[in-house]
């Protein structure tokens, strides 16, 4: 059994103060979700303080981007080694608004997955076709082609260290999530394209779904068989809302 992962991702959102209020309500109520991991994934600048209100608790901590490049003359850039230097377990990778307002494309985003992975950092490789892809039919031809890059440059195996977050951009920030069909159909489809290079990897690897995903929605969104948690925007920047959902993963 895979187990599940929620995991926040709290794009360009919070203060010093509300980020303290949010971690606050998450820490009272975490308590009860035993079996899920839970992960919040915070802007860069405030993840040393997210390090030292979660340390020692069950929520662990991420990033949401990384630069290509180890060290040097890259203003504005992150490394993976810095992530990794504040304890992260995870970074998120190839998110759609870095696609689509920062113009990452295939070969970077398998860049930054292997420069998270040799570091020792848990990549989540974002992937989801955008509403016109979905209505040219283009949608596992996307999520495939996604998906591809990374092992092209770093072999199936590689995916066994990280997490796949299927987010159809349509979905995202929008109030309009895919169904619990929809999901579990492009989920099934993810598994079974990586079943076909390598069953372990296949059976491994937990693929979450994020979308508008609330928590009036996410219980069953999360029943799905190829549903192993999610990935959340809005939804995540309020512990109750938040809680509902870990507590929907079980
Ligand atoms: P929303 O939950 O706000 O739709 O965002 C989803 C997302 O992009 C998570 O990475």
């Amino acid at each position: 059994m895979r187990q599940k992962l929620v995991a926040g991702n709290w794009k360009m959102n919070g203060s010093r103060a509300s980020i303290k209020e949010l971690l606050d309500g998450i820490k009272k109520g975490i308590g009860d979700v035993v079996n899920s991991e839970v992960a919040v994934c915070a802007p860069a600048i405030y993840i040393g303080e997210v390090e030292s209100q979660l340390s020692g608790t069950p929520v662990a901590w991420g990033a949401q981007n990384l630069s290509t490049e180890a060290s040097g003359a890259f203003t504005g850039e992150i490394a993976a080694s810095m992530i990794n230097d504040f304890n992260c377990k995870y970074v998120l990778v190839g998110h759609s608004e870095r696609r689509t307002l920062y113009g990452e494309g295939d070969a970077v985003v398998a860049k930054k997955y292997a420069v998270a992975r040799a570091a020792g950092l848990k990549p989540v490789l974002c992937i989801g076709e955008t509403l016109d892809e979905r209505e040219s039919g283009v949608t596992e031809q996307v999520c495939a082609r996604q998906i591809q890059a990374v092992i092209e440059l770093e072999g199936v195996d590689a995916l066994a260290d990280g997490v796949i977050a299927y987010e159809p951009v349509w979905a995202i920030g929008t109030g309009k999530t895919a169904s619990p069909e929809q999901a579990q159909e492009v989920h099934a489809f993810i598994r079974r394209i990586l079943a076909d290079q390598d069953a372990g990897v296949a059976e491994k690897v937990q693929i979450l779904y994020g979308g508008s995903m609330n928590a009036a929605n996410a219980a069953e969104l999360l029943a799905q068989p190829d549903i192993d948690g999610g990935l959340i925007g809005g939804a995540s920047l309020k512990a109750e809302d938040f809680l509902t959902i870990c507590r929907a993963a079980g």
